[in-house]
């Protein structure tokens, strides 16, 4: 930290300053689960913020049939081979996880905590796991990475501009990220009706119509008001255009025109592990490996694009086959009990990543809500494993459910 800019200083200080406040004022109190995290952001963010991380795509269908379709596989527990304790670590590219569980990607989360995108880091660094910072962050590559430690992954499009894409994935090497991820499904931006029908755009604006909303919501705009110049921070012209002209200029940039030959090409210039992220067919899963990808992430952007995409964990058994274990699957969308990770892990995958989940936590109360959703999902994963007879994770397979 001692070269840190002024910039990463004040970044650093204000999101360090208001953790221990919440800390202070929200010591005592234990989230029971991901679902509760989930009803205080609802209650602490502005109806129309809540709403631009909670929806879905269209009519929703993929969003809430990610989650309901995880209920659909019951575990057939063998309770005897148990042991008094467990050990929920993995090996991922290099880094000794502490549990199977991963921050997902999630852009501008500034505008759930200040600087939320260090807030998030730290916490996964504080649990032992990693960090997948977006493109579209309200801090740069380089200060998010001087302020953790801990393994960080950096998340990329293929953009109109390859000239882009290729010098944001030189600055998260330059940086030291240990990994890129490729998003291939947002070729356009998917239609989020509840965005719409709120007037949502980034940033927010005020008006007639959402300002009761915001008004009732004065610890947001409290910690909004101190946080300057939230905008799209890694963006050349970040600091002199709008948020709203860089928000377009972003959009105009997305590429429908994306195919495989694009992967080859960051394969020249990306060294680091290569994970494609948005799989949800198994020939595209073959495809990516046999283009130099080093891992897989099932994805259907947490059903915020292609509404009637199948949900994650219905995808992931046929990708997990046709991979036959040559590169880590790992997989997100509607993760939200531990139970979800080792029903994930017994169908093959490797890791589940949390998308909307942190960004509650975070909403909630700063690094402190993220290191909570963190440790819910280790107690839930230790109590399953306990459960079902298990001692550690490489235990967990397809026996474990029914079939
Ligand atoms: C507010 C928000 C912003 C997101 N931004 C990105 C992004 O910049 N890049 C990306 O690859 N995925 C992005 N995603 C998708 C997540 O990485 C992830 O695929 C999804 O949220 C997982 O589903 P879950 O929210 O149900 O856990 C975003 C999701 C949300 C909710």
């Amino acid at each position: 930290m001692s070269n840190a800019s002024f910039e990463e200083r004040r970044a650093v200080r204000a999101v360090t300053e208001d953790s221990t406040q919440c800390m202070r004022f929200k010591r005592d109190h234990r989230y029971v689960s991901v679902d509760e995290v989930r009803e205080l952001a609802k209650r602490t963010l502005p109806r129309m913020v809540f709403d631009f991380a909670d929806g879905g795509a269209e009519t929703e269908g993929t969003m809430r049939r990610n989650e309901a379709a995880f209920g659909d596989l019951s575990f057939v527990p063998r309770p005897m081979g148990g042991a008094l304790s467990r050990d929920l670590s993995i090996r991922l590219f290099g880094s000794s996880l502490s549990l199977p569980v991963m921050i997902g990607p999630t852009g501008f989360a500034g505008l759930f905590w200040p600087h939320g995108e260090i807030a998030a880091a730290r916490a996964a660094q504080a649990a032992g796991t990693a960090y997948v910072m977006s493109h579209a962050s309200t801090v740069t590559i380089e200060d998010l990475s001087k302020a953790t430690d801990g393994p960080k992954w950096f998340q990329n499009f293929i953009y109109k501009d390859r000239g882009l894409t290729r010098s944001f994935a030189e600055r998260a090497l330059k940086s030291g990220y240990d990994a890129m991820v490729v998003t291939i499904d947002n070729q356009v931006p998917g239609f989020r009706e509840r965005d719409v029908k709120s007037d949502f755009v980034v940033p927010p604006r005020l008006s007639l119509k959402n300002a009761a909303d915001v008004v009732t919501h004065p610890g947001w705009v409290f910690r909004m008001m101190r946080t300057p110049n939230v905008t799209f921070a890694n963006y050349a012209s970040a600091q002199e255009a709008s948020v709203m002209a860089l928000s377009a200029y972003m959009e105009s940039n997305l590429n429908p025109d994306v195919g495989w030959d694009d992967l080859d090409e960051i394969r020249t210039y990306w060294p680091k592990p290569l994970i494609v992220k948005g799989v949800l067919h198994p020939l595209d899963a073959v495809e990516a490996i046999s283009r130099g990808a080093d891992g897989i992430i099932v994805s259907n952007h947490g059903g915020r694009q292609l509404d009637g995409a199948i949900s994650t964990i219905e995808a992931l058994p046929a990708i997990v086959d046709a991979v036959g274990g040559r590169v880590p699957v790992l997989l997100d969308g509607g993760v939200r009990r531990g139970a979800d990770v080792v029903r994930a892990l017994a169908l093959g995958a490797k890791a589940c990543l949390i998308g909307r989940p942190q960004l509650w936590g975070l909403a909630a109360s700063g690094e402190h809500g993220v290191r909570q959703v963190l440790e819910i999902y280790r107690s839930e994963i230790d109590r399953v494993l306990a459960l079902c007879g298990l001692t550690k994770i490489e235990q967990v397979d397809r026996s474990c459910l029914k079939p």
